[in-house]
């Protein structure tokens, strides 16, 4: 065989290894609005970066008649590119294919971008859509799970992963996205759960659809599995390229520098009058967030879960923050199980990848109830606390409002070792609220008094006069400045310069024991 004529097979070969796995699949797939595992890929990675690997990886299995169907590549595309110019690694499952379904070959292929990612320390980022283990190929299929779970653990902290589940993902197969660092999900298209609905309603006979179970909207709002969801798959993976502009590419860089429209000594009046002169008023965080960072830029993550706490990236002068701040919007801004866990999972992400944070503090306590306490708010509260205190990053706190008792601990105080803690002129720290504190100092006091109630309300004053105030914390330097609302743009960036050497280290140890 002539070179020419060798080069033709191999046209040949990859023009086959690119083809659907039948017309018939193609169609059903752009008919139930979902792109294929190439579109997709092409819509994720710069223009024409792709390379691809293992086209001509074939399975190996018999039985069930599956011998006579190998197609080159199997069901799964896998390699490199670059989004903005960096290099990142993405499998995509085929659903047109064996329904995407997962065998050893498919394994293989998956294990090897997860092995170039580690060794070469960039992101990776799997596009799911696929029926689980390949039925045909039983254990084997089992094992190939195993073996990308190994490796999501081994990759945890050392480089970002992303999953975006763009059609079915079930049984153990969740698992991986569930390890991954982010979650998207596109809206109606994608469903992830450990037993369907028919298995639901065989052994417990509760009753549920596909979305209900396991839709983007159950995932997002309920389980806090996905932090993101997008209306479609093209917006999702738009999605995931803006997320990596805020991250570096492993845990041994810092994340890239954008430099922004905005000024770095750029005043906001507005924040003068954001939070309300009466202590109970809500007001909304994400503004005031929004009018303190880079030209307004706020990703939020997990945005519709545990909405009494916001987490999401932004940039003060160009770097990436981690933020966190209470949403006095909701419950009051309180911590509850979900909120600590939302937050501190969030935060430590952040530590891993070496993004400063930011926290944003007016929390009223955690949130009372039975229910907490029995499902383990101390155990969940106490993730954050955990976080929060191993965290070596640069950490900065600006207390705005309520830092009330143990969540004003919680959420970054200087006795966990943040480096830096601002507080405005409205904020409150104390033991709690004044009206609690009284109740229970006072007691006796005020059941003495000739008018009780008015005896009350004086103590109350006159504990608020005494503790409602942040100049009690500033004078024990548990808060370094008191700082005008107005200039809390320009003093977050002094602090976050002055702290871009910060080096610490936490002592050495296998691991800590964070109360799961
Ligand atoms: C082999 C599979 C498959 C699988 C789908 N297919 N899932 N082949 N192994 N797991 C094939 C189908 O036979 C079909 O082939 C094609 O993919 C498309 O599937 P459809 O059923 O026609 O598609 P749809 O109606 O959209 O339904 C999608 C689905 C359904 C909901 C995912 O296919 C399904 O329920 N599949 C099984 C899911 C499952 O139970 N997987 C095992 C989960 S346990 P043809 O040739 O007809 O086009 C698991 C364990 C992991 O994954 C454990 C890790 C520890």
């Amino acid at each position: 065989m002539s070179t020419e004529e060798r080069i033709e097979r191999l046209r040949a070969l990859k023009e086959a290894a690119m083809e659907p796995g039948s017309r018939r699949a193609l169609d059903r797939q752009h008919d139930e609005g979902k792109l294929t595992a190439r579109e997709r890929i092409d819509l994720l990675l710069d223009k024409g970066s792709f390379q691809e690997l293992d086209m001509f990886v074939r399975h190996q299995a018999t039985g069930f008649g599956i011998e006579k169907q190998r197609p080159l590549g199997d069901a799964v595309v896998t390699g490199w590119g670059t989004i903005d110019g960096r290099t990142v690694f993405v499998f995509a499952e085929d659903f047109t294919r064996f329904g995407g379904s997962l065998g050893e070959a498919v394994a293989d292929k998956i294990c090897k971008v997860m092995d170039l990612a580690m060794s070469t320390g960039a992101p990776i980022i799997g596009l799911k859509d696929s029926g689980g283990a390949r039925i045909q190929e039983g254990v084997v299929a089992l094992d190939g799970y195993g073996r990308i779970f190994e490796r999501n653990v081994r990759a945890s902290g050392v480089i970002p992963q992303i999953s975006v589940i763009m059609g079915p993902c079930a049984g153990g197969a969740v698992y991986s996205p569930a390890i991954t660092d982010f979650v998207y999900q596109v809206d109606h298209r994608s469903h992830l759960f450990i037993t369907g609905p028919e298995v639901i309603q065989t052994v417990t006979g509760e009753q549920v659809t596909m979305e209900e179970l396991g839709g983007a909207h159950a995932h997002a709002t309920r389980s806090g599995v996905t932090h993101f969801v997008a209306e479609d798959g093209r917006a999702a993976l738009e999605e995931v390229r803006y997320l990596l502009s805020f991250l570096p590419r492993n845990n041994m860089e810092v994340p890239p520098f954008f430099a922004p429209l905005d000024r770095p000594d750029r005043m906001d009046e507005e924040l003068t009058s954001i939070v309300p002169d009466a202590a109970n008023q809500p007001y909304d965080m994400v503004e005031l967030i929004e009018r303190v960072v880079d030209d307004g830029e706020f990703y939020q993550v997990h945005e519709h879960f545990a909405q009494n706490i916001v987490v999401g990236f932004a940039r003060l002068d160009g770097y990436t923050v981690g933020v966190v701040g209470n949403q006095p919007k909701v419950l009051a801004g309180t911590l509850d199980i979900d909120a600590s866990v939302k937050a501190a999972r969030f935060v430590r992400f952040c530590d891993a990848f070496n993004i400063p944070l930011v926290v944003f503090v007016d929390v009223p306590g955690f949130l009372p109830g039975v229910d907490q306490e029995h499902r383990g708010i101390i155990r969940h509260g106490a993730k954050l606390l955990y976080a929060f205190s191993e965290a070596t990053v640069p950490r900065i706190s600006v207390i705005v409002r309520k830092a009330y008792g143990g969540a004003y601990l919680v959420m970054n105080a200087r006795a966990l070792r943040a480096d830096v803690v601002f507080a405005w002129p409205t904020a409150e720290i104390a033991v709690m609220g004044a009206r609690g504190a009284v109740n229970i100092i006072q007691r006796r006091r005020i059941a003495a008094a000739d008018d009780p109630e008015a005896e009350r309300e004086r103590l109350i004053a006159e504990y608020e006069a005494r503790f409602n105030n942040p100049y009690v914390a500033a004078e024990r330097g548990f808060v370094d400045d008191v700082i005008e609302p107005r200039e809390t743009r320009p003093r977050l960036i002094r602090a976050l310069e002055m702290l871009r050497t910060k080096r610490e280290s936490m002592p050495p140890k296998k691991h800590g024991n964070i109360p799961l």
